[in-house]
């Protein structure tokens, strides 16, 4: 009798050794590694998806680029404007997406009720982890009705395609590839090496049937799609759904995409009865209110192409105990630490003794790094106990040496603010020469340093 092969998988990152380590050489985790089984026996006739049509195989030959005929990539539009936005344009044919995710943070929803959605596109919802009433039950609360829609309850790949064979769907939606299971690996389902294979397999399906194909993944806790960072350059597209369990807001983001920019964003909140859009994101994630509260200023920031006012508040307290606590939520810890720096060093304050929280309304991850300066006017209104007018919004950059810096894209964020009702925007003076701000109603002040901000906001 043959010997089962084994190997050694990481779980975070997938890297294959052929013996037990502590720590993964490559993504430098401790203790991650585990046996798999990797094969039964040799793949003498694979029972994956095959196509009906056997393409001849081409000799390589060296071809001049402008002689590869440009193919348009055909792409569907869905209802969802969000969904659209973050696949660059809509769902490209023959494409694999991988949707990252925290258990309970509306996947299965999002992705359902796109099915759904899609009115006359026959569509095959394949579910390894839960049962046709359930889904059934989560439909009717959505309240939409398709009848090209096909349910599969369903985890080894070969039982897969051949109801793939039979239906011959024009849409799959994997729910979730940590429940599929390859007959040709005899490791447990959501091992690595089961992830890699049954990924394969949707994948060859996906390209050789032209059929989009939705991959639900599951995430670790430090953010990674779990064990499958080798899923990662498989796949066509990345996203990931991510949002504070607590608050009904949930952001879809592109991690990935070959098929437009990576810097997409969608915005959805949870409802009763499914995702609702969000289009206009600024408006709910500034709290209305008329008062002027200390520690609260208003950052014009941009995510993806989407210019979105973000409310940071701050809280800054003596330290009662001898090492001043910081946290930030929303916000890199390291960067606030780096701007409390600043503001002591260059804005001579002395935050040493001060416990600092930070705080991004609405639970949301802001990356954009124009929320400095909003950031830095919020601690320095709640050290000062002195209130920000609710008029003002910010956008700029601190540098290390103090100075505000230029962002990208200003006019869309003055543009932006002065939509919103705001009466002034602080900005950087270093932007390049020659932009017109007159063509605003809005009052845009200059700032070149931060000791400036203090003088020309209290
Ligand atoms: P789910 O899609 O099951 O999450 P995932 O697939 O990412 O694990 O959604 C989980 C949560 O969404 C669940 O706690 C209930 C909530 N929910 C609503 O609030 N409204 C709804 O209409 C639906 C269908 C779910
Ligand atoms: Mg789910």
């Amino acid at each position: 009798m043959s010997k089962i092969k084994t190997a050694f998988f990481c779980q975070n990152c997938g890297y294959e050794s052929a013996k037990w380590t502590g720590k993964c050489p490559s993504c430098n985790q401790w203790n991650t590694f585990v046996e798999e089984k990797v094969q039964k026996e040799l793949p003498l006739h694979r029972q994956e998806w095959k196509s009906t049509k056997i393409d001849q195989p081409r000799a390589p030959k060296v071809v001049h680029l402008d002689a590869v005929e440009a193919i348009e990539e055909k792409r569907w539009l869905t209802p969802d404007a969000e969904l659209n936005r973050v696949l660059g344009g809509g769902i490209v044919a023959g494409s694999l997406v991988l949707v990252g995710g925290e258990p309970g943070i509306g996947k299965s929803t999002l992705f359902l009720q796109n099915a759904l959605m899609l009115k006359n596109i026959k569509t095959l919802y394949i579910s390894g982890e839960e049962s046709e009433q359930q889904i059934k039950m989560r439909a009717d609360r959505l309240k939409i009705h398709n009848d090209q829609f096909y349910l599969l309850t369903e985890t080894s790949t070969q039982a897969i395609f051949q109801e793939i064979k039979k239906l011959e769907p024009q849409l799959v939606i994997v729910d979730s590839i940590q429940t599929l299971q390859s007959p040709l690996i005899e490791s447990a389902p959501g091992s690595v090496s089961q992830i890699r294979e049954t990924a394969g397999e949707m994948m060859r399906f996906a390209k050789e049937s032209n059929t989009p194909v939705f991959l639900i993944g599951h995430i670790t806790k430090d953010g990674s799609i779990a064990g499958p960072k080798v899923l990662e350059h498989m796949v066509d597209t990345v996203l990931q759904f991510e949002g504070d369990q607590h608050y009904a807001y949930r952001i879809l983001r592109t991690i990935k995409n070959r098929f437009g920019s990576t810097a997409e964003l969608g915005i959805y909140e949870m409802t009763g009865n499914g995702l609702r859009q969000v289009n206009n994101p600024s408006e709910i994630l500034i709290s209305q209110r008329d008062d002027m509260l200390s520690g609260v200023a208003i950052a014009a920031t941009i995510e993806g192409l989407r210019p979105m006012l973000v409310e940071v508040q701050a809280l800054v307290t003596q330290s009662v105990y001898g090492t001043p606590q910081r946290t930030a939520t929303g916000f890199d810890l390291r960067r606030l630490q780096l701007l409390l720096a600043v503001l002591e060093k260059r804005g001579g304050f002395h935050f040493g003794m001060k416990d600092v929280f930070l705080n991004i309304a609405g639970g949301i991850k802001v990356e954009d790094p124009s929320i400095d300066l909003a950031v830095l006017c919020a601690l320095l209104s709640s050290f000062e106990d002195i209130g920000i007018s609710h008029k003002c919004c910010f956008a700029g950059e601190v540098g290390l040496s103090g100075e505000i810096r230029a962002v990208n894209r200003i006019e869309q964020r003055i543009a932006e603010a002065e939509k919103l009702g705001f009466e002034k925007i602080f900005i950087s003076k270093y932007h390049k020469k020659g932009l017109d701000f007159s063509k605003f109603n809005i009052e845009v002040v200059s700032l070149g340093r931060v000791d400036e901000v203090y003088q020309r906001l209290f």
